[in-house]
C-alpha cells in the first residue's frame, strides 16, 4: 500500500520506519526543512536504539523517503497517518491546531479516496473535528474515512513496542474501513480491537491515566513504606504477584516525566473538567507525582542542612534510560531547586546532554563522564537509572567524591549490596543507609 506519515516526530517516524519496512511504500512528510533534510541523509533527529538502521535499510531500498512537499505526500496515499504533536497548552488543555492544519493539508491534497488515521493523542471528540474539516473542505467526489488508531509505543523501546505491541486499536465508522486497516496490520500478528472512534479516543487516554494512577500509587506506597519501616522493594515484589495488579509499573522513583503521561492526565483532568465531572484521583496522580519531582533535594537538605555552595553531582538528566527526551524530566526540577538553594551542579547523562543544555545552558555543568561529575562532590543525586549507573563499582563513590552521600530516586542498588560500602544512601521507601549501617531514621 503507499502510505504517507504526516509528522516525522517519535510515534510518526517509528511508524513510517516499521512500514516502510515490513514492505510498504511510506512518505514521511513534516514542514521542518532542517529535520527533512538529516533524515534523507539516514540521521534521526532523536535517539531511538536501533531506528537508524532501519532509516538507512529502508532509504536505500526505496520503501522510504522524506518530503516537506505536501501535494506529492498525500495527492497518491491510500493511508495518510497523522502524527503531528497535539501539545500541552498551559491550561492542561490540548493544542491541536498541527491536527487541523495537517488535516486542511490533506483535504487540500487528495486526488484520490483515502483513509486517514489518526496515531497522535487527542482528546474524545477530535477525530469528529476532523470529519467535519474534511466534509466541508475535500474534492467532493472523493471519499474519505477517517479513523483513531493511537499509538502505544513507549520512548526507548518505540521499535520493539511497534512489532511486539499487545494490542491495535482501530476506532472506526463502518466494517469495511476495519477491513483495510486491518490488512495493513495483519502481518505483525498483534490482536486487532476494532471499536468505535470515541471509545479508541478514551481508550488511548484511560491507558495512560491508569499506567500514570499505578506509579503515582506505588510511590504513595514507597512514601508510607518509609514512615514505617517497610520496604518498597519488598512490598512491590509481593502486591505485583497478584495478576490482578501485575508486575509492571510498580518501580517506585522520583515519579513520572516524558513528553506523554504528564501532558495525558493533565488533558484528561482538563476534558472531565469540561464536562462538570472532576477527575479528582487523576488530580491527585498528577500532585503526588509533582511532590515525587522535589523529594530528593528536600531529602538532602534534611540530610546536609544548607546547599549553598555544596557540589552535587547529578546522575542522569533523559525522563528515563535509553532516550535524549528530557521532557517533563524529574532532573529538570532537580536542577532548577538545587541552583535556587544555591548548589554548583555537574550534570552526567551519555546522550541527554544537549537537550539539556538548549534548557538550561550554562547554569550547571555536563559531563558524559560518572567519575568526573562525582569528583569532589558533597553529594549526588541519581535521577535516571541508565545502566552506566546501575552498574557503576559502588567504590567509585568513596573514591571520587567529598563526602559519598547517594540520593537514588531510581533505586539503582540492592540495600544488601550497598550495606558493603561506606556510603550514606538515601533511596525512595527503603530505610537510610548510614555509613554501611541500615539507621531508623526517616527523612521528610
Ligand atoms: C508512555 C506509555 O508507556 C506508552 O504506552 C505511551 O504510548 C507513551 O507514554 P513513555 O512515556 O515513553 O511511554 O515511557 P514509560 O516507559 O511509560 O515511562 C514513563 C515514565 O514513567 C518515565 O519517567 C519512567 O521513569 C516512569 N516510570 C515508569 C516509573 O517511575 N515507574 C515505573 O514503574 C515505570
Amino acid at each position: 500500500m503507499k502510505i504517507t506519515v504526516a509528522g516525522a516526530g517519535n510515534v510518526g517516524l517509528i511508524t513510517a520506519v516499521c512500514l516502510a519496512d515490513a514492505g510498504h511504500h511510506v512518505t514521511c512528510v513534516d514542514t521542518q526543512k532542517e529535520k527533512i533534510l538529516l533524515l534523507k541523509k539516514g540521521h534521526s533527529p532523536f535517539f531511538e536504539p536501533g531506528l537508524e538502521p532501519l532509516l538507512e535499510k529502508t532509504l536505500s531500498n526505496g520503501h522510504l523517503r522524506f518530503t516537506t512537499d505536501q501535494k506529492l505526500a498525500y495527492s497518491d496515499a491510500d493511508i495518510i497517518f497523522i502524527a503531528v504533536g497535539a501539545p500541552a497548552k498551559k491550561d492542561g488543555s490540548v493544542d491541536l491546531s498541527y491536527i487541523y492544519a495537517v488535516s486542511y493539508s490533506i483535504a487540500d491534497s487528495i486526488e484520490k479516496d483515502v483513509i486517514v488515521c489518526t496515531k497522535s493523542t487527542v482528546p474524545v471528540g477530535t477525530n469528529g473535528k476532523i470529519k467535519q474539516i474534511f466534509h466541508y473542505r475535500k474534492p467532493r467526489h472523493l471519499k474519505v474515512e477517517v479513523v483513531s488508531n493511537p499509538e502505544f509505543l513507549r520512548e526507548g523501546s518505540a521499535i520493539m513496542d511497534f512489532y511486539l505491541g499487545d494490542r491495535i486499536i482501530l476506532g472506526v465508522d463502518n466494517p469495511e474501513t476495519a477491513s483495510i486497516m486491518e490488512q495493513l496490520y495483519l502481518p505483525l500478528k498483534i490482536p486487532i480491537i476494532v471499536t468505535d472512534i470515541r471509545s479508541a479516543e478514551m481508550i488511548k487516554y484511560a491507558s495512560n491515566a491508569f499506567l500514570a494512577t499505578k506509579i503515582s500509587f506505588i510511590n504513595e506506597i514507597a512514601n508510607l513504606c518509609e514512615k514505617v519501616g517497610a520496604n518498597i522493594d519488598e512490598v512491590a515484589f509481593g502486591i505485583g504477584k497478584d495478576k490482578r495488579i501485575g508486575e509492571s509499573f510498580l518501580q517506585a522513583g522520583i515519579g513520572y516525566g516524558g513528553s506523554c503521561f504528564p501532558k495525558d492526565t493533565k488533558a484528561l483532568v482538563q476534558l472531565a473538567g469540561n464536562i462538570k465531572h472532576p477527575f479528582e484521583l487523576l488530580e491527585s496522580v498528577i500532585k503526588v507525582n509533582q511532590h515525587q519531582h522535589s523529594l530528593l533535594v528536600a531529602k538532602a537538605k534534611e540530610l546536609i542542612g544548607s546547599l549553598k555552595g555544596k557540589r552535587a553531582a547529578l546522575l542522569g538528566l533523559a525522563f528515563k534510560p535509553e532516550t535524549d527526551d528530557i521532557r517533563e524530566a524529574a532532573s529538570i526540577t532537580i536542577i532548577k531547586e538545587l541552583l535556587e538553594e544555591g548548589a554548583n551542579v555537574t550534570a552526567y547523562d551519555p546522550i541527554a546532554i544537549p537537550n539539556t543544555h538548549k534548557l538550561i545552558g550554562n547554569a550547571i555543568d555536563y559531563t558524559t563522564d560518572i567519575r568526573q561529575a562525582l569528583k569532589d562532590a558533597d553529594f549526588a543525586i541519581i535521577a535516571t537509572e541508565w545502566g552506566q549507573i546501575k552498574h557503576l563499582p559502588l567504590d567509585t563513590f568513596a573514591a571520587y567524591m567529598k563526602e559519598p552521600i547517594v540520593l537514588d530516586g531510581r533505586n539503582c542498588y540492592s540495600m544488601k549490596e550497598i550495606q558493603r560500602y561506606p556510603i550514606t544512601y538515601v533511596s525512595i521507601g527503603r530505610p537510610v543507609v548510614s555509613k554501611g549501617r541500615v539507621s531508623s531514621m526517616s527523612l521528610k
